[in-house]
């Protein structure tokens, strides 16, 4: 009905949507104890610094995961394609989208971590690092559990492109979005 790159475009923009999700989610349920536990590397600088959090982890990957789940009953009731492979399997469907949202959260940490290394400071800016550690992360978590389910959905150019395109987009207008409503210190 519709050409395959509009397919393959929307539909790794949908199925990716449990990490796009996570991680802003993390600035809603974050704070409290960090998950260095305040621990310092060999460089003398934070290994992940207070940005990160384990409510925020928490939070923020069962937020993608919730999202997952309800795309999964959305899609499983109207009929748009969802995990085709795996349906009636709800198990597969479950621990895809919990790889993704905890993924994204993950990655977003492998950020940090790199940021630390680089000597830039907690809420510093770092382009492209901030807005596409936690994608790749994400997805590649996704390409050891199921490879199948990667190079079918993920591994296309009109995917790629969408995917690392619009993510630091969409990164950085809910990030403004997040600043207006005071959820964030600064607008990135
Ligand atoms: N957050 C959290 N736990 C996480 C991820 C994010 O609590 N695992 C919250 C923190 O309050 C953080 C905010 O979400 O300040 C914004 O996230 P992000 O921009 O990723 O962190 P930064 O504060 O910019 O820190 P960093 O420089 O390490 O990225
Ligand atoms: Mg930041």
């Amino acid at each position: 009905m519709y050409p395959d790159i509009i397919v393959q475009a929307i539909g790794a923009l949908w199925l990716a949507l449990p990490a796009l999700v996570a991680n802003p989610s993390a600035v809603i349920f974050g704070g409290g104890t960090p998950m260095d536990f305040g621990m310092h590397f060999r460089d003398g600088r934070r290994i992940l610094g207070d940005g990160k959090t384990w409510r925020g982890l928490a939070g923020g990957g069962a937020a993608g995961a919730f999202i997952g789940v309800t795309q999964q009953i959305i899609a499983q009731s109207t009929g748009i394609p969802y995990f085709p492979e795996f349906s009636g399997d709800a198990v597969t469907a479950v621990m895809m989208v919990t790889i993704l949202g905890y993924g994204a959260l993950l990655g977003d940490s492998v950020g940090s971590f790199i940021k630390r290394r680089l000597g830039i400071g907690r809420g510093e800016r770092a382009f492209l690092l901030d807005q596409l550690t936690f994608l790749i992360i994400a997805l590649f978590l996704v390409f050891l559990a199921y490879p199948h389910f990667f190079f079918k959905y993920f591994w296309n150019i009109p995917a790629i492109i969408t995917l690392f395109v619009l993510t630091p987009i969409l990164h950085r207008i809910v990030n403004i979005i997040g600043y207006r409503m005071g959820k964030k210190d600064v607008p990135w």
